[in-house]
């Protein structure tokens, strides 16, 4: 029988909450070099990045034989475009840690193969040997990457339709919702459920509900983020 260890950790505030959730990230690099890292993008580990990156500038890691795979990409944004999951890496992270370029892997989503860039990730991440640690948002819909209710819990990575609530959250950092990409690659529920370990942050007023749900509710394929009641090790880090 799998051991579960799923652990609730309420914080009083978001400072709080990207100190115990990169501290994680610290002791994983520090015990494992080498390692897999999952990260994720939004606002909600803004915060998070600040943290780790102050911590790797003091010395207390390396990344320089770690590998990255985000979660997802939007298809059709440039990478150099400043509202691509790129960009966000490159300003919240790459560019202040020595992980080489190769080693950081996101979806291209400007493919024009879709099919074939999702099986290209997939494969990637399994050469790796499988994310060590996980990195995730939660949507107020209850998805995780882009994985929108209704996802089948088998998915690999694939393409999706953002929903319209996905789109009208992610408004806030195009000119307005109908600059919001209509379609992202995202790595799927059972790529995410395939990390050794997982680490959710959900901070504020507005992620409540979604929480609320994840601890009531049962699992079902429309609640995504329910998946993760059958990993074996989630830290849940919540709070508003
Ligand atoms: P946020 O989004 O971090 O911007 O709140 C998380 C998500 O929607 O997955």
């Amino acid at each position: 029988m799998t051991t579960r260890h799923f652990q609730w950790i309420e914080v009083d505030d978001y400072t709080e909450m990207s100190q115990l959730a990169s501290a994680i990230f610290e002791q994983q690099l520090i015990q494992k070099p080498t390692s897999v890292l999952g990260f994720a993008t939004g606002g909600s580990p803004v915060g998070f990045y600040k943290m780790l990156v102050e911590r790797y500038q003091q010395g207390f890691f390396s990344f320089a034989d770690a590998q990255t795979f985000n979660l997802d990409e939007y298809v059709g944004i440039d990478p150099l475009h400043p509202t691509s999951y790129h960009s966000y890496m490159n300003q919240h992270l790459f560019k202040h840690i020595d992980l080489p370029g190769s080693q950081r892997h996101l979806p291209n989503g400007l493919t024009q193969n879709i099919r074939a860039e999702c099986e290209r990730y997939e494969q990637e991440i399994l050469r790796s040997g499988g994310i060590d640690l996980q990195l995730l948002g939660i949507g107020v819909n209850g998805h995780i990457g882009f994985n929108e209710p209704g996802t089948s819990f088998h998915s690999k990575t694939h393409v999706v339709e953002l929903a319209d609530a996905t789109r009208k959250e992610n408004a806030k950092y195009f000119p307005s919702k109908v600059d919001v990409p209509t379609k992202a690659i995202t790595m799927g529920i059972d790529t995410i459920m395939n990390a050794k370990r997982i680490v959710l942050l959900a901070f504020g007023e507005h992620k409540t509900e979604a929480i609320e749900r994840l601890k009531r509710e049962g699992t079902s394929e429309e609640f995504p983020a329910s998946h993760l009641k059958e990993h074996p090790h989630v830290t849940v880090f919540y709070g508003k």
